[in-house]
């Protein structure tokens, strides 16, 4: 069973799908992580935004794996877990053009439905219910308004010892949304047939539950 999950950043889907994950027992497969690896390794390699043919290289050579552990899911790049690196603000600032790269993206889609072969998943990311799994057995679109979600990405921050301001992530997520829907291929958008979830007033444990309903109307 497939369950997609589309959004846009800070909209929770990262947090609501790994509770829903450890209630139901699927496998959360986090495509955004993907991207995420493409960009630090760019960085790590010193390679600059405009050699999109050397990204392209490491789209196609680097080896990503999801390693389920007891509690969470930690990403492995080339064989280290670089759970934490993927989350910095450098790799942050770049992913969403790293994202943008066409050959990247059909890379990753491949790395993506490979993850996910023969698993329960619930998978989340931007075009997951468009192209990733056009025939997922549940679609969900998860949305929130831009200052709501910038916040929860501050907070997020803050948890987690990055040094930034609410201005920076509010900066960032607009940056993203505008690249993320203005792709050209796999931009973010509403598959027709996903269910809105608008989080804005919502609180996670709302949200979870109302995509939990969701999944057992579906089963
Ligand atoms: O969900 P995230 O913030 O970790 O995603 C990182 C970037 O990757 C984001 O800017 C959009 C891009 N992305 C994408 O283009 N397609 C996906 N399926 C998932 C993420």
């Amino acid at each position: 069973m497939i369950i997609a999950v589309d959004g846009p950043a800070g909209s929770g889907k990262g947090t609501v799908t790994k509770r829903i994950e450890k209630e139901i027992g699927f496998f959360n497969l986090d495509t955004g992580a993907t991207y995420r690896c493409v960009a630090l390794e760019t960085l790590r390699k010193g390679i600059t935004l405009d050699d999109t043919e050397k990204i392209i290289e490491i789209a196609n050579n680097i080896d990503i794996k999801i390693e389920k552990t007891e509690n969470k899911e930690i990403i492995l790049l080339n064989n280290e877990d670089v759970s934490k690196e993927i989350r910095t603000k450098e790799v942050t600032a770049i992913v969403s053009q790293i994202s943008s790269i066409i050959l990247v993206r059909e890379k990753m889609v491949e790395v993506q439905r490979k993850l996910a072969k023969g698993k329960n998943v619930i998978v989340e990311g931007r075009d997951i219910g468009t192209v990733v799994f056009p025939n997922a057995d549940i679609k969900i679109y998860l949305d929130a308004s831009e200052e709501v979600r910038a916040k929860r990405r501050y907070e997020e921050n803050i948890e987690n010892g990055i040094d930034t301001t609410y201005e920076e992530v509010l900066e960032n997520v607009r940056m993203r949304d505008y690249n993320d829907m203005h792709k050209k291929v796999g931009a973010l958008k509403k598959a027709e047939d996903a269910i809105v979830i608008d989080s804005t007033d919502l609180k996670i444990e709302e949200v979870v539950e109302k995509i939990k309903d969701t999944i057992s109307q579906n089963r």
